[in-house]
């Protein structure tokens, strides 16, 4: 796409369809999302599909891909309030049927949450379409370099890069967490349909990797060349550096 703009309108589209599909067929319509700055286009355009189109997110069940640890979600860097102040304040899903992995637990309970987390997705038949952004480095939810394409959700150490780019958020880097619960790269290519969204010059090098380099747990994204219904969204800037 041209610019981000159109790209992010595409993806509301995309997404709109398969929730009204899904309403037709009279089963949930389980939606994997991202944060960052990436999707914020998409969820725009949701809002305002629900307001001017009658769009209902009613029969919509999510699981976020991730949160940092520790966080306490009214915090402003978490994802939670993210999601809330984006999405979920200014559409009418069911708050029961939002689910964004808890910054607030105990260590030594985040094995067995996060085994949870994933009984949770199972338990709704499996997500419908996973949301994506792009991480510098290579990561898609914070699956950083080494996590391995079976990795499930679990407790990650994020990258250097990861923390620099996140700092203007938390502003300064000593302040960023240093870990974060994310779901794992098993997880979302066991999604039936991945959208992965990347816009700016600052994603062109790590675009063209994952697209066209070879497929690595150094590079996350890599992983989604092999999943059968996978599309990548990107504007111009972003597109600079495929072959
Ligand atoms: C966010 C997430 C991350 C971001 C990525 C890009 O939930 O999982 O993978 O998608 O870090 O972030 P932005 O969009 O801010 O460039």
């Amino acid at each position: 796409f041209r610019h981000a703009t159109q790209a992010s309108q595409a993806v509301a589209q995309q997404i709109a369809a398969l929730i009204r599909t899904r309403e037709g067929e009279g089963r949930p319509c389980v939606l994997g999302l991202a944060t960052g700055s990436t999707p914020v286009g998409v969820y725009n355009a949701l809002v305002q599909m629900h307001q001017e189109e009658g769009l209902s997110f009613r029969n919509v069940v999510t699981f976020n891909l991730d949160e940092y640890y520790p966080m306490q979600p009214h915090e402003l860097q978490s994802y939670v309030r993210f999601m809330r102040e984006h999405l979920f304040d200014h559409v009418d899903i069911d708050p029961a049927n939002v689910h964004i992995p808890d910054g607030t637990l105990d260590e030594a309970s985040i094995d067995d949450y996060c085994r949870r987390y994933e009984q949770a997705i199972q338990d709704v038949g499996g997500l419908d379409l996973q949301l994506l952004g792009i991480g510098r480095t290579g990561h898609i939810g914070f699956n950083e370099p080494g996590s391995g394409r079976n990795s499930r959700t679990r407790l990650i150490t994020l990258d250097r890069m990861t923390r620099r780019d996140a700092a203007s958020d938390f502003f300064g880097d000593e302040n960023v967490p240093r870990r974060a619960i994310t779901m794992g790269v098993g997880t979302i290519l066991d999604a039936r349909q991945v959208v992965i969204m990347a816009f700016g010059e600052g994603k062109a090098r790590i675009t063209a990797e994952a697209i066209e380099g070879e497929i690595s747990s150094m590079v996350a994204a890599s992983f989604l060349q092999d999943h059968p219904s996978a599309q990548f969204f990107i504007d111009e800037a972003a597109a600079e550096a495929l072959t």
